[in-house]
Order: structure tokens, then sequence, then C-alpha cells
């Protein structure tokens, strides 16, 4: 009845049927929940989480990733031979990386600054080294030379630049990383594993999330792809968004016990001193992320008996309980920072600042997918440059003299 309502509302109206109303509680809200735009790569449902093209991300996630972000730029997923020109295509343009364009990085300090510093930074020396100025060409230029940006990275700030290995990218993406790092053998198998499945799930995430919007709020004025990426790294860094997966993990191996009366009292005195509990709430979903089910039934098979996966999925019991007695908390619910942390130290990476950087190398392919889409939204005009309007506040109008 209401959907006929609408309809017909909306032949008598068209374009001018109000989809939201704004309200004095909507400002300075962050913008949460307003609509501003369309998505075509993903959409986040409450209580199903993320959805790709219409998947629900469990589907995909022991898919090849470069099919899945096949999937992100073309709207379906890719035949047997465009999976595999597709992959070809990448491995081509991994081994055209202009010479030196890295090398600012052998330059900073090993250990200096955050990762995601130095992702944001190495990105912006790929742009300086070789923009053409062709969004499409640019990103698939990005989304190729990201693992020898990531193993560089690594390898650089960790002060080992010589266990680099040479690129190999027809392995695939997350293959080339881990030959890179030298790791091989069933190490390497077991990391591969955690890593696709940790990219997948974490390529996109609708169209509203700070590192996106950031991302296509800059990219809305034409500048480049990676001026436009670096600027979603660079968003994506705050422990609000990102770089919540590493401090997640710090919490967790804060915590160092699986007893649940333990956590209880380690919990509710968090609470009490105002601290947040890492690993839960969201800002759209309402039930548990699916991706924090998913990485837990993945830990479940692969570290089961790993002390932080065992804290984790302790946590995942005794939190939302107590979140639920707290009435202004939403969502008690654990979200994909939760197990991400633990199976990612699980397969070798010991060092939780390095997280963010991963959530940061799967985003560039739905970031860069979002901003294809909006290039080429109104017929081709694109979208116009982001320009959202703010309510004078506490200006009284003065003069001087
Ligand atoms: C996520 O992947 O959960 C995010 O990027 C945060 C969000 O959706 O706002």
């Amino acid at each position: 009845m209401w959907v006929s309502i609408r309809r017909m509302l909306r032949v008598i109206m068209g374009d001018e049927e109000p989809i939201f109303t704004i309200t004095e509680a909507n400002l300075d809200s962050g913008l949460r929940g307003v609509p501003v735009g369309t998505c075509r790569t993903s959409y986040v449902d409450p209580i199903e989480g993320v959805h790709y093209v219409g998947y629900p991300v469990g589907d995909l996630a022991n898919l090849e990733e470069e099919d899945v972000i096949f999937l992100l730029m073309h709207k379906r997923l890719p035949d047997p031979e465009e999976s595999e020109a597709f992959r070809a295509e990448l491995a081509h343009r991994a081994e055209e990386i202009p010479t030196g364009a890295l090398r600012v990085l052998e330059s900073m300090t090993p250990g200096s600054g955050h990762p995601m510093d130095w992702l944001a930074i190495g990105i912006m020396a790929l742009g300086a080294a070789d923009s053409t100025g062709d969004a499409r060409a640019d990103s698939m230029n990005l989304i190729a030379r990201m693992p020898e940006l990531m193993a560089r990275l690594f390898l650089l700030r960790g002060g080992k630049p010589e266990d680099l290995r040479p690129r190999k990218p027809e392995l695939g993406l997350v293959e080339n990383f881990v030959h890179m790092l030298g790791i091989e053998g069933e190490e390497a198998e077991r990391m591969e594993r955690v890593l696709r499945f940790f990219f997948i799930l974490h390529m996109d995430h609708g169209g509203g999330n700070l590192s996106t919007f950031s991302g296509k709020a800059v990219a809305s004025g034409r500048a480049s792809i990676y001026a436009s990426i670096a600027s979603a790294m660079n968003a994506l860094s705050g422990p609000l968004h990102g770089r919540a997966n590493q401090a997640c993990l710090e919490f967790v191996q804060r915590i160092g016990t699986s007893d649940s009366n333990e956590i209880e009292a380690f919990v509710r005195s968090e609470l009490a001193a105002r601290r947040p509990i890492y690993g839960f709430g969201h800002g759209v979903l309402r039930a548990e992320d699916p991706r924090a089910s998913l990485l837990i039934g993945l830990g479940e098979e692969i570290c089961p008996n790993d002390e932080n996966f065992r804290t984790v999925t302790a946590l995942r019991e005794v939190v939302p309980p107590i979140l639920k007695e707290i009435p202004k908390i939403s969502n008690p619910y654990p979200n994909v920072d939760l197990a991400s942390g633990s199976l990612l130290n699980s397969v070798g990476f010991r060092k939780p600042d390095y997280y963010t950087t991963f959530f940061g190398w799967a985003r560039v392919a739905g970031i860069c997918a979002q901003i294809l889409d909006e290039r080429s939204a109104r017929d081709g005009r694109g979208t116009p440059i982001y320009r959202p309007k703010y309510i004078p506040r506490d200006q009284p109008h003065q003069r001087l003299g």
C-alpha cells in the first residue's frame, strides 16, 4: 500500500518528492544518515551488512580478489576469459611501474611516523611519477602497483630493505605482495588465505564511509586519482575509522585473557573510565557485522587456539549484553575490526600499526570504482564539485570602526 502511494507521489511530483527531511538534529551530526548521492558499487543493509553490486559479501569472500575488483568496476562478475584478461592487464600495469617512483620511501627514516603516512606518501609519489590524467588508467595502475608499494613500505619502514624480492605480478595481487616480502611455503599460503579474505571483505562499504566520501569529495574537484586516493587514505588513518583495527588488537592484547568473568570486569572498568570498547558498534549496522562473523569463522578454522583469537571470541559473547545496558548505544554488536587483527597476527603480521594499511590497500579498489562512477554520472557530465551548505551560527554581523 505504502509502496503504491510512494509510486503515485513520484508520478505526481517527479523528482520533487522529498526522500529525507533535514531537521535541526541533523546539523553538526557528521551528515549521519543524510542522503547525498547514489552508489552503484555497494550498499550496507543495517542487518545483513555490506553487499557488493547486490551480492552479500560472504558470497564473494572466497573468490579471487581480482574478480571482485572487476565486479566493483563493471557491476558484474567476469566470465573466465574476462577474468584472465583483467588479471593480465593488472599484471602488465604492475610491470610498467615507473622506475624510482617509490624511491622517496628510501629517504624516510625507518620506523618514523605511522605506516598510513607512508602509504599516503607512496601513493602521491606514484602519482607524481606517472599520472596519465585518464581516471580509469590511473585507477588500474594504482590498483596494480599497490602490492609493490605495500611490500616496499613494510620492508623500508621496518628497516629490512634487503629482504625485498623482485616483483612477480603474474602471481596475483595478494600473492605478489607476500612473495615480495620473501615469505614462502606453508607460511605464505596461510598468509595469502587470510589476506585475500580480509582484502575482499574490506574493499567497499557503501558510499558514505569517511574515506570513500573524502576520496570522492576531493575527486569531485577533478583532482587526480592519486591525490583523491591519498586523501582517502588520510581519512582512513583516524582512530575512529580505519585505525580502529590496530586499536582493537592492542585492546585485545591488553585484556590478555579469555576468561569471561575477567573480561566482564575489564570491560566494565573501561566503560566506567569512559574509555572506548574497540571492535563493537557501527554507524549504520544494527546487528553483528557479517564481516566479523566471516572473519571469526575463518579464525575457527585457522587459529582456534590462538590466544588473541580466544579473547576475541570471548569478547563477542561477553560485550553485547553489557553494552545493551547503556541506552544511548544503538549497536552493541561486533564490527569488522573485532577479529581482523587477531587473524593477521596469527599468520605473522605481528605489528598492529600496519593493519590499517591493509584496510587502505583493499579500499583503493572500491574508492576508485566509486570515483569512476561519479566521473561518468549524469550522462557523462560527472558529479559536480561537492559543495554542501553550512548554516552560519554565532556570527552576528559586525564592522570594524
Ligand atoms: C566500514 O568498513 O565499516 C567502514 O568504512 C566504516 C563505515 O562504514 O562507516
